[in-house]
């Protein structure tokens, strides 16, 4: 598949998306997120992929929704056209898991990117940050809601109201990114992470990444008793039988296919 804004390839079992409009440090435009839709979709059912990578650049993962795009809408037009949810949330449906490695920029809409993957690995270049008070706008894909959840009230206000970026150290203090590596390794390190994903059962780690995100929706007692759900039924499947007979005759599970 040929892409105007990204570029896309395939490791093994991973695939990776790079975010591409380097001349404006791949602000995140309607093309864009058409292609990035379609680039998820076409990734999530593919047999042969076990897990997606999603980058940007060295000096820029996104630095948000393209502002010169938006200047000139109305409300009606956004309301009418459905701005964001339209192309925005495919990422939330795919399946699978999904990793962003993240250098540099990641701002406002590439911030909010970021935070639906489901973990960041961030380069010690990686700069978070909510600027969108400072173009008169809120937020719109998520940063009001996925920030307090992911590094609690105090830091989402006072990323989302003073507009301040935070470097990659910080990020990884308040828990908005799982790992920081050091630049010329983001992506050597994403794709190991996402090699050693895709080398386990695809669906125990589908349903491990659906148990997780039922976490944030439904109260603790119905998330256990769905996660005790998942539990029993894997002891009907072939992925149980060969990781524990695997481990007692001391050899690596074979999990192609399960
Ligand atoms: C369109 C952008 C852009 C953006 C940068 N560029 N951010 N174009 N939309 N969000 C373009 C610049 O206009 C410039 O193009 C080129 O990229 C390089 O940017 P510079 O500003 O020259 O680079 P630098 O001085 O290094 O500063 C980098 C920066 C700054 C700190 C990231 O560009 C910046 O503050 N950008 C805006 C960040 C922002 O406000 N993001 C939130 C957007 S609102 P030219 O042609 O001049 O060379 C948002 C709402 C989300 O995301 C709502 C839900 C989707």
């Amino acid at each position: 598949m040929q892409y105007e804004d990204l570029i896309v390839e395939v490791h093994g079992r991973v695939a990776l998306i790079r975010l591409n409009r380097p001349k404006a440090l791949n602000a995140l435009n309607d093309r864009m997120m058409n292609e990035l839709g379609e680039a998820f979709a076409i990734f999530d059912k593919d047999p042969q992929i076990g897990c997606i990578v999603l980058t940007g650049s060295e000096k820029a993962f996104a630095a948000g929704a393209d502002i010169p795009a938006m200047i000139d809408y109305t409300y009606q037009d956004t309301y009418r056209d459905d701005y964001i949810t339209r192309n925005w949330e495919h990422i939330l449906k795919v399946r699978k898991p999904v990793i962003g490695a993240v250098a540099g920029y990641a701002l406002g809409g590439g911030s909010e990117l970021a935070m639906m993957c489901d973990f960041v690995i961030a380069a010690d270049t990686a700069k978070f940050g909510q600027p969108e008070i400072k173009i008169g706008v809120t937020p719109g894909a998520g940063a009001t809601q996925r920030l307090p959840r992911a590094i609690g009230k105090a830091k989402a206000m006072d990323l989302l109201l003073t507009a301040r970026t935070i470097d990659a150290a910080e990020a990884e203090r308040t828990g908005l990114v799982a790992r920081v590596v050091p630049a010329d390794k983001l992506i050597d390190e994403a794709l190991a992470a996402a090699t050693a994903i895709a080398s386990m059962p695809l669906s125990v780690a589908m349903q491990i990444k659906e148990a997780v995100n039922h976490a944030f929706e439904v109260p603790l007692t119905e998330g256990v008793r769905y996660e005790r759900r998942l539990f029993h039924a894997a002891f009907g499947t072939p992925a149980q039988r060969e990781g524990m007979h695997a481990f007692l005759e001391k050899r690596l599970p074979k999990f192609e296919g399960l």
